[in-house]
């Protein structure tokens, strides 16, 4: 079954952003989108990831029409299958970082995977509060949060933007061995275009179109 299957996709706020786009995502593949600062990347994310509805234009998500779910299964869909990692991470400020965590594991059934918290570096430090933490652990925070509860689909807007390259190659290199193990999908924003090349697919969003470049 297809993950995502985008078809037709137009959207404007104050001008148009983009127009007929048309897009697969197939379980173990990974999509990148780069384009320049307003072209529109975050807003397609956020249609893709059914949390915005588009002017024109349909989204099937796990053979699903998304225009078809009516609330309940819509924010159980998001629930259960989708892992979302905003361009500004939405921690809970008043809570540690394990405590993110918990809650996401408590929605879920998931339990929080140490290694993970190993892997993304953040074992040592994921008792603090949030606002303890450096912009870099709290992004990896939300990976972690997003990651505990077993996503089918992870869609990541600028997820290494507070990075440095060698974490964010490990980050990469996690979501590669996330999308293998889980039969999961990858749609990442970024501006960094030696990850997006990592991706399988490449699109730069251009004169409101998707143009391929790998
Ligand atoms: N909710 C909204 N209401 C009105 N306009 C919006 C809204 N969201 C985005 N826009 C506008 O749509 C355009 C594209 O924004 P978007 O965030 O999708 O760009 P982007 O490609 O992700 O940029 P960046 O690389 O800077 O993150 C911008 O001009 C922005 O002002
Ligand atoms: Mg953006």
């Amino acid at each position: 079954m297809k993950l995502i299957e985008a078809r037709g996709i137009a959207h404007h706020f104050d001008y148009p952003l983009f127009n007929d786009i048309n897009l697969t995502l197939e379980p173990h593949d990974s999509i990148a989108i780069v384009g320049v600062s307003g072209s529109g990347k975050s807003t397609l994310l956020h249609i893709l990831s059914t949390l915005l509805r588009p002017d024109h234009g349909s989204v099937q998500m796990l053979g699903k029409p998304v225009d078809s779910l009516d609330n309940r299964r819509l924010v159980q869909l998001r629930r259960d299958a989708l892992g979302i990692i905003f361009q500004s991470h939405y921690l809970f400020k008043g809570f540690s970082g394990m405590e993110n965590l918990e809650v996401a594991s408590i929605l879920s059934g998931e339990p929080v995977d140490e290694a993970l918290l190993k892997r993304l570096k953040i074992d040592q430090v994921i008792g603090q509060k949030v606002t303890e933490l450096s912009g870099g652990q709290q992004q990896r925070v939300s990976i972690a949060r997003v990651l505990t509860k077993k996503p089918s689909i992870i869609f990541a807007d600028e997820p290494t933007g507070n990075l440095d390259a060698e974490t964010a190659d490990e980050v990469m290199a996690l979501f590669e061995d996330y999308i293998s193990a889980h039969q999961a999908g990858l749609v990442l924003v970024t501006h960094e275009s030696s990850l997006a090349m990592r991706c399988k697919y490449v699109y730069k969003l251009e004169n409101q179109r998707l143009v391929p470049l790998k």
